[in-house]
């Protein structure tokens, strides 16, 4: 059966929270799962980010690495997201996905981010040769550099069936206006934007935006690159917590941005299994209404002033 964009962007009010990932050898509740408005594909409500996995050969981070990858399949996760800029992050993670074999079960996510056509065609073939396997799940312009001419290629591409899906990033408000003018003139699959429970201005335009032209939301900086954590300190969590199953601070930053109306996956960077498992379990569980999210916001917000 064929859904239309439109049937898709109905179907997924309902298959977010109901379609599920069961993790059978943990006996734990399913991972609560989100379908991608234009292509039909359901993935678990949480991703990993791969800022950070910088390593030479030799290095004692590269076992943890590995670890952590490790336990984020094992434990269902899919969705990963790297880039050609963060060191030799590609490198790294590409060689961990090979030697634990577990390349075609995830969900692979780079960007490109040149304003040069053949640069950034030069750019995606290496990100193939680093990170393996015919094809990815999505290719992202970086931070909206060379937009028009990379999407070209990679709209190209796709057709080839090289993508899945095509779509742009960004971290920073400044670019906010222009994000929409992309959105509103492109036929788009995702937007990348930063988004936390510290950082909501995305929610005014943007996400409003993503969610009534059926492009999913990949969400950076969930956790401010650990600035929330740093503002809670060692507070205990709040009892409202037990309201929406969030046994960690990670988990309740991680509920607020899974519960906004455009459903966003979150890409929380991790470099330790045991955040990795941590993170996850945002998946599992209840999600903040309207009036406890703004609840968060009234908790959040002072402590970052
Ligand atoms: N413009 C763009 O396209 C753009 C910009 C920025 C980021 N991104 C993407 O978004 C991802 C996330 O951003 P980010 O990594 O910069 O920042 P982040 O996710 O907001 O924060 C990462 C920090 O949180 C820590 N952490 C993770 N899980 C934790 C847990 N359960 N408990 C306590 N601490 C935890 C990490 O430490 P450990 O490493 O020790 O676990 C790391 O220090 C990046 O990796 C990247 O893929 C994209």
């Amino acid at each position: 059966m064929t859904l239309t964009r439109r049937e898709l962007l109905r179907a997924s009010a309902g298959a977010v929270g109901a379609a599920t990932v069961i993790n059978s050898a943990l006996a734990q509740p399913p991972l609560s799962t989100v379908l991608i408005p234009s292509s039909g594909q359901i993935v678990p409500r949480v991703g990993i980010g791969c800022r950070n996995y910088r390593a030479q050969a030799g290095d004692a981070e590269l076992t943890v690495f590995r670890d952590t990858f490790a336990q984020y399949h094992r434990l269902g996760g899919k969705i990963i997201d790297t880039s050609p800029n963060y060191g030799n992050s590609e490198e790294v993670i590409g060689r961990i996905m090979s030697d634990l074999g577990i390349r075609e079960g995830l969900w692979v996510a780079t960007k490109v981010d040149r304003e040069d056509r053949t640069e950034g065609i030069n750019r995606m073939v290496r990100s193939f040769e680093l990170l393996g396997g015919e094809h990815f799940k999505l290719m992202q312009v970086h931070n909206l550099r060379g937009t028009a001419v990379q999407l070209e290629t990679m709209l190209a591409w796709k057709k080839q069936g090289r993508f899945r899906h095509i779509g742009v990033t960004t971290s920073n408000e400044s670019q906010y206006e222009q994000l929409i003018e992309v959105m509103e003139n492109n036929t788009l699959d995702f937007i990348q934007v930063d988004y936390s429970p510290g950082n909501h201005s995305a929610a005014e335009k943007v996400l409003p935006l993503a969610r009534d032209r059926g492009i999913a939301v990949l969400t950076n900086l969930p956790f401010g690159r650990g600035r929330l954590f740093n503002a809670v300190g060692d507070r205990p969590l709040p009892d409202w917590a037990a309201d929406i199953d969030a046994t960690s601070w990670a988990q309740l930053f991680l509920k607020y941005v899974m519960s906004h109306a455009s459903t966003p996956i979150p890409i929380p960077g991790t470099t330790k299994p045991h955040h990795a498992e941590d993170n996850i379990q945002a998946a599992r569980g209840r999600l903040p209404d309207a009036n406890l999210r703004a609840e968060m916001e009234r908790f959040i917000d002072p402590l970052l002033a």
